[in-house]
């Protein structure tokens, strides 16, 4: 006798699985594949999916038994769980303080060398105990799993001293077992170089005294650098880069965000994970992210609130083949949001992406930009049982209606965590 399952959606006017890309991330025309269902139903057995395919198929195999919870989607999209792969949510504090200076048409960058911006966060981060970075993390989370997202990456980097980024990933581990979303750790000690130290002597605190500790602790899966002219320079971020390669972490880079200088280049021939923002990243730079295979991690919501109407060119790389993922940045300064429907409006309207390619971006290329799509990412047998259930009648409707979450229901690990 067949084991029936303990949730089963069903009767969804369209079921996005994403199946298809289980050996590398969508690029290309894959990205317009999302694996369309119609009329369709996903069970989920002791937290992993069991089975997808037309609400007859799955109905007949006997999935659903006297205590299955039965989800009717009828007139609704069900798709994988949101991946958001690129966010800052560990930290105390806001800076809304800083939107009249930025009104008045003060950089980004020229905050942060006044001593705003990222110092500004660390300050208030530093100040607040445990349990309060804890709480307001807590609350964002909340917020970014009513809007679909079931995992997310997390970056330290409101610490800047050993101690205070090693509290920042201990804290992002806690979290992770206490709320629903499951968290990939990210070590970004060079966020920011603090006053008192000229660049070079940050950097080699980072590669000296901060990466041996946080690898032997085991606290992170990625190291991460702020590449960027007037923060760290290419050859800095390559230095602490080379350095966690070394101790075994995976790699990512902030590059080409404001100015282009080589930092997409850089993160091709490191071999990153994934390459993030990109605004600025060269035609070489971008071939060669496609030819390493290097994922972008685009992030349009901090295009959109740095205001200068200035987006990465996520056609060109499409064309060129680097598999595009899109995320929110979240994070007090350049995107203060938790929002991936948001994300999905942006990523339509000024990446010119379609609608089906934002989802992938946001689904399975955003799993593999965090190392987890062998788990996540997308509706397929044996993976997690993530599932959204979408308030839309087709998805032309989810970027087009914006403003407004869009969530019906979400499912994480067969449970319903959210409605
Ligand atoms: O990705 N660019 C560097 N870090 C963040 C901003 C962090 C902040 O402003 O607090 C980003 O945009
Ligand atoms: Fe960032």
């Amino acid at each position: 006798i067949m084991p029936s399952a303990d949730l089963v959606i069903h009767s969804a006017d369209i079921m996005v699985t994403m199946k298809g890309h289980s050996d590398s991330p969508a690029c290309k025309e894959g990205m317009s594949e999302i694996g369309l269902i119609e009329n369709g139903a996903v069970a989920v057995r002791d937290g992993k999916i069991v089975a997808v395919g037309s609400t007859e198929e799955v109905l007949a195999d006997g999935w659903v038994g006297p205590y299955t919870v039965q989800i009717n989607a009828q007139g609704k999209v069900v798709t994988p769980g949101f991946v958001d792969p690129h966010t800052h949510v560990i930290y105390a504090g806001s800076r809304e303080n800083e939107l009249s200076l930025k009104l008045k048409g003060v950089p980004y960058l020229e905050i942060l060398r006044q001593g705003g911006g990222i110092h500004s966060t660390v300050r208030s981060t530093r100040l607040a105990s445990d349990a309060e970075v804890k709480s307001q993390t807590r609350n964002r989370l909340k917020t970014m799993l009513s809007m679909g997202t079931t995992t997310a990456e997390v970056k330290s980097g409101y610490g800047l001293t050993l101690e205070e980024e090693l509290r920042m990933l201990r804290l992002i581990k806690e979290l992770d077992h206490e709320q629903d979303l499951d968290l990939v750790p990210t070590f970004m000690g060079a966020h920011a170089v603090p006053s008192g130290y000229t660049e070079e002597e940050f950097t080699d605190y980072v590669v000296e005294g901060m990466l041996p500790q946080v690898a032997f602790k085991g606290l992170a899966e990625f190291c991460d650098v702020f590449c960027e002219p007037g923060v760290f320079s290419v050859q800095s971020s390559e230095r602490i880069l080379k350095k966690a390669r070394e101790l075994n972490l995976k790699l990512k880079i902030h590059a080409d965000e404001l100015e282009s200088a080589g930092g997409a280049e850089l993160g091709a021939k490191m071999g990153v994970t994934s390459a993030d923002h990109l605004l600025q990243a060269s035609d070489q730079g971008i071939s060669a992210l496609a030819e390493q295979g290097v994922i972008a991690v685009l992030l349009p919501a901090t295009s959109f609130n740095l205001a200068k109407n200035s987006y990465a060119r996520a056609r060109t790389m499409i064309e060129k083949g680097v598999p595009v993922a899109v995320a929110t940045d979240s994070n007090p300064g350049s995107s203060p949001t938790e929002s991936i429907p948001f994300v999905l409006t942006l990523a339509c309207l000024y990446l010119r992406l379609t609608p089906e390619e934002a989802i992938t971006a946001a689904t399975i290329n955003a799993a593999y930009a965090v190392g987890r799509a062998h788990q996540v990412g997308s509706l397929e047998i044996g993976k997690q049982g993530d599932i959204l259930v979408l308030n839309v009648p087709n998805l032309n409707y989810l970027p087009y209606h914006f403003g407004n979450n869009p969530v019906d229901v979400v499912v994480k690990n067969g449970k319903i965590v959210w409605r």
